[in-house]
């Protein structure tokens, strides 16, 4: 039951196709710290408005927005309001649901530096609750360095404590700067929260087709037996951005696009491609699998780094606002990993990554060996076919497209090359969920399965680590630079032919 002293977001009427109501019969406290931050208004509450609006938001769930601007509930709402009508993704808002989310919204204002304000929230979330058993969820929508303060504060006024309900905390990227920093957050964490009240955030794993890698490759059995060194060549996975900088040219310009896309959202398509099947889909047997990837994958010494990626800057960039005068920083990698284990023995994984590049597309290129002996070259010595490919398309335009060669009709054997493809679009009519909201319905339901574990951050620094540093080293030469809309510098073309190899340079492959 909710409480009386705070109206509930009741889950408004079904439409067809939705689940019915999650049936948690606890109520929720969503407590936001970064309330008046670009994360909230733009991903978070229109994520949880959608999600009330769908009828899946469970009852009784509220919302408490932290920070030091100094807002009343109502003005907080006025604003959201219409950041929500801008981000909750193309309809205008239903005015009788937006009333019933909007009832369930509050404000606290609180400095974060100030440990007495964390009292004063802690007795404003009691009254809120009114001595009714209440997940409370934190989330750490500030900026990076604000973490441990919060957590310190947190643990301080007795509020990581379970005693009357679970008290989960959401922390956003980047976690950490490098494998040390990453360490010494865990530890800190770790200190006031146990680690499953933790829940590491990577969007990537909250989009429904990276999801659906794992049910592509676990709910069926006709790749499973392709899935492996002997039918595969190489693995490429894309995350091309048309977008620039922009007004991120302070953060960038320290985080690069190692730390910015590699340590996380590459690495997660790649644990998600590459992990065995886990014995049972929970937190800790998907995690487990998961993790097994980075372990295999071949740690690299100073000197073989370098020639196992290439960097470029786009044309431009160093006008940035933000950007320091002769920056070295990278906005496009490429790197080649090897995972040694019996699957993938000798299979290169190719990650890369751009912004202001020729499109938006996000794609996992499985590319398989050429057939054993070529039949239909009609002589020609010099001859080259295509691989079969397997183009799985995060986004946009999300799907699957299948390359492979059919006989063209008519006389002799003359091949083309063709596909079959699955569209979410033509398949589906419902919207795609934005990724934050399966993952925020995750959090309230207690389940870490889509959330990188201490280990797996950690892992995934340490394989990213040696680039970072390789990239940042004074013996480097002059960073090569790439014009806008082009897939990164010649270098990473040249890069891949030296290793017989071609990128796949495709727009999203379906329309
Ligand atoms: C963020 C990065 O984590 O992911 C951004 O900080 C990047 O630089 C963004 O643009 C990409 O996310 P998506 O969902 O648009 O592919």
């Amino acid at each position: 039951m909710p409480s009386p002293a705070t109206p509930d977001i009741q889950s408004g009427s079904h439409e067809a196709g939705n689940p019915p109501s999650l049936g948690l019969s606890m109520s929720h406290t969503i407590i936001i710290f970064g309330a008046s931050g670009d994360l909230t208004s733009r991903k978070l509450v229109p994520a949880l408005y959608n999600l009330c609006r769908a009828g899946t938001l469970p009852q009784g769930t509220r919302i408490v927005g932290f920070s030091r601007t100094p807002h009343s509930d109502a003005e907080w709402r006025a604003s959201l309001r219409e950041s929500t009508a801008t981000y909750a993704g193309g309809e205008p808002l239903n005015e009788e649901c937006w009333q019933r989310f909007a009832d369930a919204i509050h404000y606290q204002p609180g400095d974060i530096d100030r440990p007495e304000d964390f009292a004063t929230l802690a007795r404003r979330l009691e009254a809120l609750e009114a001595g009714e058993p209440t997940t409370r969820v934190y989330y750490l929508a500030t900026a990076p360095q604000f973490y441990e303060p919060v957590v310190t504060a947190l643990g301080v006024t007795g509020q990581a404590d379970e005693a009357t309900g679970p008290r989960r905390i959401v922390v956003e990227k980047p976690f950490g700067t490098d494998l040390q920093t990453a360490r010494a957050l865990n530890a800190h964490l770790h200190g006031v929260f146990r680690e499953h009240q933790v829940f590491r955030i990577d969007h990537y794993l909250g989009k429904e087709s990276v999801q659906n890698i794992l049910a592509l490759r676990f709910a069926n059995t006709i790749f499973e037996p392709v899935w492996n060194r002997r039918y595969i060549d190489h693995v490429q996975i894309t995350v091309a951005e048309e977008v620039m900088v922009g007004r991120r040219g302070g953060y960038y310009d320290t985080a690069g696009v190692l730390r910015d896309m590699f340590q996380n959202h590459l690495l997660q398509l790649l644990m998600v491609t590459a992990m065995e099947a886990p014995v049972r889909f929970n937190a800790t047997a998907v995690r487990n699998e998961k993790v097994k990837v980075l372990e295999a994958i071949r740690p690299l010494g100073l000197g073989e780094v370098a020639a196992a990626g290439v960097r470029g800057q786009y044309e431009g960039y160093l006008k940035e606002p933000g950007v320091a005068s002769g920056s070295q920083t990278a906005t496009f990698g490429a790197i080649r990993l090897e995972v040694d284990n019996w699957r993938w023995q000798g299979v290169p994984f190719y990650l890369r990554s751009g912004k202001a590049m020729s499109c938006r597309t996000t794609q996992i290129v499985i590319e398989f060996r050429q057939p054993p002996l070529e039949l239909f070259a009609g002589g020609r010595s010099s001859f080259h076919r295509e691989a079969n490919r397997l183009v799985i398309q995060i986004q946009p335009a999300e799907g699957i497209q299948l390359h492979f060669h059919t006989k063209v009709p008519g006389e002799g054997m003359r091949l083309r090359y063709t596909d079959l493809e699955f569209s979410y679009s033509k398949e589906f009519a419902d919207r795609l969920p934005e990724a934050y909201e399966p993952l925020l319905l995750d959090v309230m339901q207690g389940d870490a399965s889509l959330f990188a574990r201490a280990d797996e951050v950690e892992k995934s620094w340490e394989i990213i680590d040696p680039f970072i540093r390789a990239w940042a080293s004074v013996d480097m030469p002059q960073i090569p630079h790439y014009q806008l809309g082009e897939w990164g510098p010649i270098e990473s073309f040249e890069w891949m032919q030296a290793q017989g190899r071609n990128w796949f340079d495709q727009c999203p492959v379906l329309g």
